[in-house]
């Protein structure tokens, strides 16, 4: 399959996922890299690593449903199967996210249900858990709340602050992203009737 994958800023979980794929055997091939923000530094590593690259300056459009359908145009146009956010800060439209349904993933980094939206290293300090992480899903319009692939977890340990708990977490986010759009890609992992299904032995 050929993959996109979409960013906003430093790309880190896009520069793990394309030191993976690099990797002999890994189903699938990230051919366009994509951001919101034309500065956005990850660009720059895409292109070194021979992807196109994209920048749909979102400021440019009047509203949410125009950038989205111009969005929408540009994966078409590189002929993309599998839509991959990292790190990307744009809330997509319910008509775009449906339109990808089953075919668009993104990284949150807590173990959700658990702590969506933003900060989440500081609701999972505050909350006092003893165990934290990420989640790999499947995007539906609802925010942080699509069918979960994968996820991982790392201890929050004493005189652990934000920073220090956001460095665990985005540790393991460099392992855990590769591993599940591999899941995804071929085909070992898939949505059905708004479920993960997974081939026999995964
Ligand atoms: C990561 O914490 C990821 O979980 C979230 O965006 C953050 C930035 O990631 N989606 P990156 O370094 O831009 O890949």
């Amino acid at each position: 399959p050929r993959i996109a994958v979409l960013i906003s800023g430093r790309g880190s979980n896009m520069v793990s996922l394309l030191r993976a794929s690099a990797a002999p055997g890994f189903p699938g091939r990230f051919v366009l890299a994509l951001s919101n923000r034309p500065e956005a530094a990850g660009l720059a590593h895409a292109a070194a690593a021979g992807l196109a690259t994209e920048a749909l300056d979102h400021r440019a459009f009047p509203d949410r449903p125009a950038f989205d359908a111009a969005l929408d145009a540009r994966l078409r146009a590189h002929a993309i199967d599998l839509v991959v956010l990292a790190g990307f800060m744009r809330v997509l439209t319910p008509g775009f996210v449906e339109a990808w349904a089953g075919r668009m993933l993104n990284i949150h980094p807590s173990l959700l249900p658990l702590f969506r939206g933003t900060h989440t290293h500081e609701q999972a300090l505050a909350a006092g858990v003893r165990l934290h992480g990420c989640t790999v899903h499947f995007v539906v319009p609802e925010l942080d709340a699509g069918p979960i692939v994968a996820q991982a977890a790392v201890p929050v340990l004493p005189g652990d602050d934000a920073e220090a708990l956001a460095a665990r977490v985005l540790a393991e986010e460099h392992r855990l992203y590769p591993a599940a759009v591999a899941l995804v890609s071929s085909g070992r992992a898939r949505l059905e009737d708004g479920r993960v299904v997974f081939a026999p032995g995964v």
